[in-house]
């Protein structure tokens, strides 16, 4: 069963259309990676799902989570999802962070912000847990330290421990890696992926960086221009990416095996310029469909001319 499903998710800034009827699930336990280049819409689709964004964006669209619809649940409820049950962490460790407050009580806000009752010790308890879950070493003796004292690597695993202090089930992570060089990336992907088999989490996973997304996710969506562009298991992206876009994502030359039915030649022309998709209010069905390539492999048709 889906624990995230969005079905024909919109989002609109005044005439720019941030997202194009967007339908993606994140099962239970499962990573799915989010994909694409600056723009695509990614970040706006996270804080459609958390209803984040301000009063100039208009969704429509359903988002939802475990069976309940977030977009038309009251505000006092979704402040009970938001956190407890969803978490989210941000690309900036230093900016998420406050500079003035220690850490451990940072960690300990959120915890008491989810779960009244907890007496001091017993939160106190549950920020070292958390502290100690990312592998923070000696997670008693920093819980007073202060953001500045750690590394940027040690700061991201502070927000993550924020993030899974309340035990969520779906981990939103926004190029939550994208700021940190490529050592500490790799143990940062790391460590989510043990936590997820640690705490069964879902993950919602974006990176405008395919080669990060194949590191944590078991399924890969490519998002352009806010439009769904292909949608497969990791091993089908790598194995037989389809779409042009996919491929220049990959930074794969273009072979005869592609399977889009089109002369080579015509594929040559589209692999690696912008597809530009003509979408005006007064041509919808210029959207090409979404086809299923083999089972559970989405890809959208190229457009004309090329398709
Ligand atoms: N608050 C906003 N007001 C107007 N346009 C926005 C706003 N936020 C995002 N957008 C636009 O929505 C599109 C998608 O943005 P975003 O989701 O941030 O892209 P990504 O995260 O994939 O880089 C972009 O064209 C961006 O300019
Ligand atoms: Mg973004």
């Amino acid at each position: 069963m889906a624990l995230l499903n969005l079905q024909d998710l919109s989002i609109r800034f005044g005439s720019t259309e941030a997202v194009r009827n967007l339908s993606l699930r994140v099962d239970a336990r499962e990573s799915l990676g989010l994909v694409g280049e600056s723009g695509s819409g990614k970040s706006v689709t996270a804080l459609a799902v958390l209803r984040l964004l301000g009063e100039s964006a208009a969704v429509t669209g359903r988002i939802e989570f475990d069976g309940r619809d977030l977009a038309a649940l009251p505000e006092p409820e979704l402040r009970r999802v938001r956190g407890r049950e969803i978490a989210m962490i941000f690309q900036e460790p230093m900016t998420a962070l406050n500079p003035v407050m220690p850490v451990g009580e940072q960690i300990a806000e959120a915890v008491r912000l989810h779960q009244r009752g907890l007496s001091r010790r017993q939160v106190r308890e549950q920020v070292l847990e958390a502290m100690r879950a990312v592998a923070l070493p000696d997670a008693a003796a920093r819980y007073a330290d202060y953001p500045h004292q750690f590394s940027g690597g040690q700061r991201q695993r502070i927000l993550i421990a924020m993030a899974i202090a309340n035990r969520p089930r779906l981990l939103i992570a926004d190029e939550s890696t994208t700021a940190l060089d490529v050592t500490v990336q790799a143990q940062i992907l790391e460590l989510l992926a043990q936590l997820r088999e640690r705490f069964g989490l879902a993950m919602l996973f974006i990176s405008h960086d395919l080669a990060v997304v194949s590191q944590v996710a078991d399924r890969v969506a490519v998002l352009r221009h806010g439009l769904l562009l292909e949608e497969a298991s990791r091993a089908a992206i790598f194995r037989n990416p389809l779409h042009p876009y996919t491929r220049s994502l990959l930074g794969a030359v273009p072979t005869m095996q592609m399977d889009l039915e089109k002369p080579l030649a015509m594929l040559k022309a589209s692999a690696f310029t912008t597809v530009q998709f003509h979408i005006g209010e007064d041509s919808p069905r210029a959207i090409p469909p979404l086809r299923e390539a083999e089972p559970g492999h989405w890809v959208r048709s190229v457009p004309e001319p090329f398709g």
